[in-house]
C-alpha cells in the first residue's frame, strides 16, 4: 500500500508492507511491534530532545482518556469535516499518543482518505499506534516531516512545536493547518494554585508566511477532577510542571478535587494557492 510517508534517507515514496516500509531506492525500515515505523534519520536518533518520556506519555494517555478534552477533540473533527475534500491526506504533527489522532483518523476514514502522525517521542508513538490502527504512526520530527512536498490536505498540530516552513512544504496549496493553542486563561484554577500571581496567557494571532487566516475558532469547557491521581496527570501535561516553584507544587499536592477551565483557540490557516 502507497504510504503517507517518504523515505528519510532518499526522500522517495515509501511504500507500507505488512512488516515494513520499503522505498524504491532499497531502504528499509521495521515496522515496530505496536505498527509504528522509526524514520528519525540514524544521525538523529539520540538527539537530545527526545520528545515526552514514558511518564509524562502515561500521565497524558490517562489524562486523555478521561475526556475531559473531548470538546476539543470534538471542534477539530468537526473542522476536518468541513474542509476535507475527497479522499484527503491528513497529518497530525506532534501527534503525542495519538488520542486526537484516532479520532481524525476515523473523521478522515470515513472520507476514504489516509492519516497519520509524527512524533519524536517513541513512548508517545507506541501508545499512538496501538490507538490508531486505521492510521500510519512514525517516530520523526516535525522539523524534518518524512513526508512529500504537497502530499497533505490537512496538517493538525495541538499543543506540539511550530515549524511552519516544513508545514507550508507538505501542505497542498489550498490545504488547511489547524493549530491548536491554549487560550490566555487555559487551566486558570490550576495556575491560581502553584501561582501566588498567575499570568494569563498571551492571545496572539500571527501572520505566517505563505498561509492566510480562515478563522480562530474558540472552545472552552470546564470539569472537575476529583482525585489526586488526576490532578497530577493534568499538572504533569503542562509546562508548569518542569517550573512551579516548590510551594506551589506542594500545594497542589494536598487537593483531592479541582475544578477547572480549559481553554483552548483553533487557528484554521489555509495555504497559499
Ligand atoms: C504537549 S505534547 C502534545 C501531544 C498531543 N498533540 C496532544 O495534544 O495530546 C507535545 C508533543 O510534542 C512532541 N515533540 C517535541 N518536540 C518534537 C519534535 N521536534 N518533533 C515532533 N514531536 C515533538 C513531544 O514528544 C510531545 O508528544
Ligand atoms: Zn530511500
Amino acid at each position: 500500500m502507497k504510504s503517507l510517508f517518504t523515505c528519510p534517507i532518499c526522500g522517495q515514496p515509501l511504500c507500507a508492507e505488512e512488516d515494513r516500509y520499503v522505498c524504491s531506492g532499497g531502504h528499509s525500515f521495521d515496522r515496530a511491534r505496536e505498527g509504528y515505523v522509526n524514520l528519525l534519520p540514524a544521525n538523529r536518533q539520540h538527539s537530545k530532545a527526545p520528545g515526552d518520556d514514558k511518564e509524562m506519555a502515561a500521565a497524558r494517555s490517562r489524562f486523555l482518556e478521561g475526556g475531559w478534552y473531548a470538546p476539543l477533540r470534538d471542534a477539530l473533527c468537526d473542522q476536518v469535516a468541513q474542509c476535507a475534500g475527497e479522499a484527503p491526506a491528513l497529518l497530525d504533527a506532534g501527534c503525542g499518543e495519538g488520542w486526537y489522532t484516532a479520532a481524525l483518523t476515523d473523521c478522515i476514514a470515513a472520507r476514504g482518505g489516509q492519516s497519520g502522525g509524527i512524533d519524536l517521542s517513541k513512548p508517545a508513538v507506541k501508545k499512538a499506534a496501538r490507538r490508531c490502527p486505521g492510521g500510519e504512526i512514525a517516530v520523526a520530527s516535525v522539523y524534518r516531516l518524512p513526508v512529500g512536498d504537497a502530499s497533505v490536505e490537512i496538517l493538525t498540530n495541538c499543543f506540539s512545536p511550530l515549524a511552519i516552513e516544513e508545514f507550508y512544504r507538505v501542505l497542498k496549496p489550498g490545504g488547511i493547518f489547524l493549530y491548536v493553542v491554549p487560550g490566555p486563561r487555559h487551566l486558570w484554577e490550576l495556575k491560581s494554585v502553584l501561582y501566588e500571581k498567575p499570568y494569563e496567557n498571551e492571545e496572539r494571532r500571527e501572520e505566517y508566511p505563505g498561509f492566510r487566516y480562515r478563522e480562530v475558532i474558540p472552545v472552552e469547557t470546564r470539569f472537575t477532577l476529583s482525585s489526586p491521581r488526576d490532578i497530577g496527570d493534568l499538572y504533569r501535561m503542562t509546562p508548569y510542571f518542569w517550573k512551579t516553584p516548590k510551594a506551589g507544587a506542594e500545594r497542589l499536592s494536598r487537593l483531592e478535587t479541582l475544578a477547572v477551565t480549559g481553554q483552548f483557540r483553533i487557528h484554521v490557516m489555509e495555504r497559499e494557492k
